[in-house]
């Protein structure tokens, strides 16, 4: 059984996805440890114990140093000895010390089609604003491995969108999440649960999906 640390800091409707895919066994050979949060009103944490699930809020304002809060985060995050950790939301840049310890085994949604509209400054709505400004007509959410970057880890699963004409950045937040993030999310912890999911020079490769055929 993968146990998994959901790391949130907002709504928590990825985490939501997550639970209910696990209890409609959509998701097999994983469970919730704890559910950690950097905002102690994240209604992500409500979603939590309402589904009897360890909520626990670090903030670093608890903290004068943000080594200590590094320090104290991590210390918390071992204490559970989770397989592993899903950024469903978390806005905190992870110290480096956890993502070397946790090699491979945290991962992240991030709502676009990276390499777009990914990197420093892209979370959230001000992601969807950015690719409305662009005017793309594609668009979609990933799911990676965290690695020392900001959305550079490699690619687990990814999902396309459509853009529509009159969107505003909420509805297309809305159909992004509706159409991918809640599906590839729930999808990838499945995959890495049952063991399909290897990494090799930087690379994803997922068993049991079909290789492209020689023409
Ligand atoms: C989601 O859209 C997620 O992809 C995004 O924050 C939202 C959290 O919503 N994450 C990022 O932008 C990370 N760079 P939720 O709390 O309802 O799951």
């Amino acid at each position: 059984m993968l146990k998994l640390a959901v790391l949130v800091s907002g709504g928590g409707t990825n985490l939501q996805a997550l639970i209910d895919a696990i209890d409609k066994g959509a998701v097999t050979n994983a469970e919730i440890s704890v559910v950690i949060s950097n905002n102690p009103n994240a209604y992500a944490l409500e979603r939590a114990k309402d589904h009897g699930i360890e909520a626990l809020c670090i903030s670093p304002k608890q903290f004068g140093a943000r080594e200590e809060f590094n320090r104290a985060f991590l210390e918390t995050l071992n204490s559970y000895q989770v397989d592993l950790v899903v950024l469903a939301g978390f806005l905190v840049v992870l110290p480096e010390s956890m993502i070397k310890e946790y090699e491979n085994r945290i991962i992240n949604i991030h709502p676009s089609l990276i390499p777009s509209f990914c990197g420093t400054g892209y979370y959230g709505l001000k992601v969807h604003e950015k690719a409305l400004e662009r005017g793309v007509k594609i668009t979609g959410a990933t799911v990676h491995f965290v690695d020392e970057g900001t959305d550079t880890g490699p690619i687990i699963l990814q999902k396309a969108v459509e853009v529509r004409q009159g969107d505003t950045p909420e509805m297309l937040q809305r159909r992004v999440m509706e159409q991918a993030e809640w599906v590839i999310l729930p999808e990838a912890v499945n995959l890495i649960a049952n063991g399909k999911v290897s990494v090799s020079e930087g690379k994803v490769f997922i068993q049991e999906q079909p290789a492209a055929k020689e023409l």
